[in-house]
């Protein structure tokens, strides 16, 4: 069975590749080989031949997103559509990875698959677009919906540290009013890669279980790695940036859960990672 990935190079990405490598043909697909926001994507995905695509490409800065919309728009939600209809010429289910910044952030407790998304920003707006194109154009779909992701270069984890070795002269300062499930990559690849061996088509949460605020995973990530740096607690007020967050947007996992998808409590997959990370 082939299956042609997008974003292959990017986080998530690299994590699926990894996973599925041992099962499966891969065709990893790169910003450099395709260009979402172009039509072109449609042939260009079908010429793959693949019997299953994931995409997991994104414009996935939330900053970015802000300040050009359209941009946004055109990424993820144009070109998730161009990548759904792809996938209705090739006959082949799509996995679609989407983002908890579907959800608002003000219902005070996390959601579930069945709530109704109603996006804040423009990143969510333009997912959320993508959501959308794929329920319309496809009958063989999964929506993935994760969080907060950590198992690359670039991510809050590595910046927690990065900072810790030079802290700024404000001490870090990290917010306590913004809540979610962080999760790690190649913990989402392994249950992407056994969902796919199932036709349980839907939406799915799947995130590593319990929630913290940034401030909790800051201090968290400190004292997994042994490390002192005091940490103080602001409010996302204090921290002004392009992208409003959704302040509360804890994933609930529950149709993953029925068909024995449980990813391990967020505190035990940063100490996976940072296991990884001593190694290398
Ligand atoms: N990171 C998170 O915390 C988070 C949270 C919720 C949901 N998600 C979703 O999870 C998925 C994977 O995220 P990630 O953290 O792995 O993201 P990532 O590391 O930023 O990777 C995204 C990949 O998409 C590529 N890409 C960007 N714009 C593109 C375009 N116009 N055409 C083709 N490729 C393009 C990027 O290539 P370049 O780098 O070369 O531009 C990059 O390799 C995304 O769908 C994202 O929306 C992520």
């Amino acid at each position: 069975m082939r299956i042609a990935i997008t974003g292959a190079h990017g986080q998530l990405g690299r994590a699926l590749c990894v996973a599925l490598a041992p099962g499966y043909e891969l065709v990893p697909l790169g910003h450099d080989q395709l260009e979402l926001s172009s039509p072109i994507t449609v042939e260009q995905i079908v010429a793959t031949g693949a019997d299953l695509v994931i995409h997991a490409a994104a414009y996935t800065n939330v900053d970015g997103c802000a300040r050009d919309p359209d941009l946004a728009y055109r990424v993820n939600g144009l070109g998730t559509r161009y990548v759904a209809l792809a996938c209705r010429r090739l006959n082949a289910p799509l996995v679609y990875i989407s983002t908890n910044e579907v959800f608002p952030g003000d219902a005070g407790r996390p959601y579930t698959e069945y709530d109704a998304p109603r996006p804040i920003n423009a990143y969510g707006r333009s997912k959320w677009a993508g959501e959308q194109a794929v329920r319309e154009l496809l009958d063989s779909f999964y929506i993935v919906r994760v969080a907060w992701l950590f198992g690359g270069e670039r991510n809050f984890v590595r910046t927690v540290l990065r900072l810790a070795e030079h802290p700024p002269a404000a001490g870090l300062r990290m917010v306590d009013d913004e809540v979610g499930s962080p999760t790690y990559a190649p913990d989402v690849a392994e249950a992407v890669a056994t969902l796919i061996a199932t036709d349980f088509f839907g939406t799915y949460h799947l995130v590593n279980a319990g929630a913290c605020s940034r401030y909790e995973l800051a201090r968290t990530v400190l004292r997994l790695a042994g490390l002192t740096t005091p940490v103080t607690p602001i409010k996302l007020a204090d921290f002004p940036r392009d992208s409003t967050p959704p302040p509360y947007t804890p994933l609930a996992n529950h149709a993953g859960a029925a068909i024995g998808l449980s990813l391990r409590p967020w505190e035990e997959a940063v100490a996976a990672y940072l296991t990884t990370l001593a190694t290398v």
